[in-house]
């Protein structure tokens, strides 16, 4: 649907949505993972689903409730390798894909089928993959969806930023100052800078992420 200044509603649209942490099992009892609660995702997830947009949330193992909505179809995964399964898979059906989940690089090669004993193994070595990039692996199909990366960074933030957006050949990016109190991980509250392949980055002040959710789809519908 188009309105009247020529922009592209998200009303009626597939819009996918990652969120939270992926945890990569070592054993039964213990998995590497990080501190994303999952806020960030919902948030946007929301506020699609609020605009009309029929979305696919997936996420990981979060610590916020799991939307109840009728437009949000919520699919529960764990490792970053299931994360891309269910991403690719989805992928040609969807219009638009924001990939706010903070994936796991790193996964155990092996993981043990039994708790590893401390006292008769000694300090276990854990050997360790890279996981599947979702988003570079999104940004490679021949046609791929209109596709927002996020980007945790500490400092030097919009150039790391735009060198991920290129790398990974997405439309935009969010980058995330997670260096400062009340931005980034866990948080209610979120600093971003959107940058778009053309023009100069949009840099928003410290804002709810259900706020900043709303900037990102203005941006998104203005650029489709
Ligand atoms: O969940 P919250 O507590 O609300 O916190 C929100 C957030 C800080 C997690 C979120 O705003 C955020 O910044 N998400 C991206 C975190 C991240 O992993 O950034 P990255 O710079 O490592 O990854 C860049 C992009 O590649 C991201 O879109 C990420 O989803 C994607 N990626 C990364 C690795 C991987 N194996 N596959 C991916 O798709």
């Amino acid at each position: 649907m188009t309105t009247e200044r020529g922009r592209t509603c998200i009303s009626g649209l597939r819009v996918l949505v990652t969120a939270g942490p992926t945890c990569e099992d070592i054993d039964p009892v213990r998995y590497i993972t990080n501190r994303s609660s999952g806020r960030m995702g919902v948030a946007m997830a929301l506020a699609a689903a609020d605009r009309g947009a029929q979305v696919d949330l997936i996420h990981g193992p979060l610590s916020v409730a799991v939307p109840r909505h009728e437009n949000i179809n919520a699919a529960a995964v764990r490792s970053a390798q299931d994360m891309h399964d269910v991403v690719m898979e989805r992928a040609p059906e969807v219009d638009v894909a924001i990939m706010c989940a903070a994936v796991a690089d790193f996964a155990p090669v092996q993981t043990a089928d039994r708790k590893i004993k401390k006292d008769v193994d000694g300090v276990p070595r854990i050997e360790l993959q890279r996981t599947p990039d979702i988003l570079a692996d999104l940004g490679a199909l021949k046609t791929h969806p209109f596709l927002v990366g996020f980007a945790a960074e500490t400092d030097d933030i919009e150039n790391n930023a735009l060198q991920k957006m290129a790398k990974k050949n997405c439309d935009m990016i969010c980058a995330n100052d997670v260096s400062e109190s009340g931005s980034g991980f866990g948080s209610e509250t979120n600093r971003l800078t959107i940058c778009l392949r053309e023009g100069a980055p949009i840099r928003l002040p410290m804002l709810q992420k259900s706020e900043a959710a709303e900037r990102i789809l203005d941006e998104i519908e203005a650029n489709l």
